[in-house]
């Protein structure tokens, strides 16, 4: 089944929209296999946005990441990357549709609320950075 990394990242966990987050994707009907709340250190934020590295944001974005909690998850389901990530709406939230995270949540690109894996490879390796696999669960029966 596949996978993605899913943050509520500090902007989100402070405006106390965690629950009304996951629960969006909980009655869409994905599967939540792991979840953590923890403060990023600066090295883990570095190699999880390497590939912003020398853009003009790159210091503000390891800033912001690593300033307070995020709620770091995995979840599972059919086509979970592409679906997640139409659920949260455009990267800039001035883009992104009403009836999306971001959309109906926030203003600003630098504070968007969530960051979701973009690729099932990028997935792969964000899930590998911030959980351990005995941190997953699996479930016998899907509904
Ligand atoms: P995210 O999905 O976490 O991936 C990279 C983040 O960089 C993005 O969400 C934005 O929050 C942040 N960011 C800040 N400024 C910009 C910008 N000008 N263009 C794109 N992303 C930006």
């Amino acid at each position: 089944m596949e996978k993605t990394f899913l943050m509520v990242k500090p902007d989100g966990v402070q405006r106390q929209l965690i629950g009304e987050i996951v629960g969006r994707f909980e009655r869409k009907g994905l599967q939540l296999v792991g979840a953590k709340l923890m403060t990023i250190p600066v090295e883990l934020a570095e190699q999880h946005y390497g590939e912003h590295k020398g853009k003009p944001f790159y210091d503000d974005l390891v800033n912001f990441i690593t300033s307070g909690p995020v709620f770091a998850m995995v979840w599972q389901g059919e086509n979970v990357v592409e679906l997640t990530r139409k659920m949260m709406g455009k990267t800039n939230p001035k883009d992104a549709e009403p009836g999306t995270i971001r959309g109906d949540y926030s203003m600003f690109v630098s504070k968007n609320i969530i960051h979701g894996s973009d690729s099932p490879e990028s997935a792969d390796r964000e899930v590998a950075l911030f959980f351990n696999e005995n941190e997953l669960v699996t479930y016998d029966k899907l509904i």
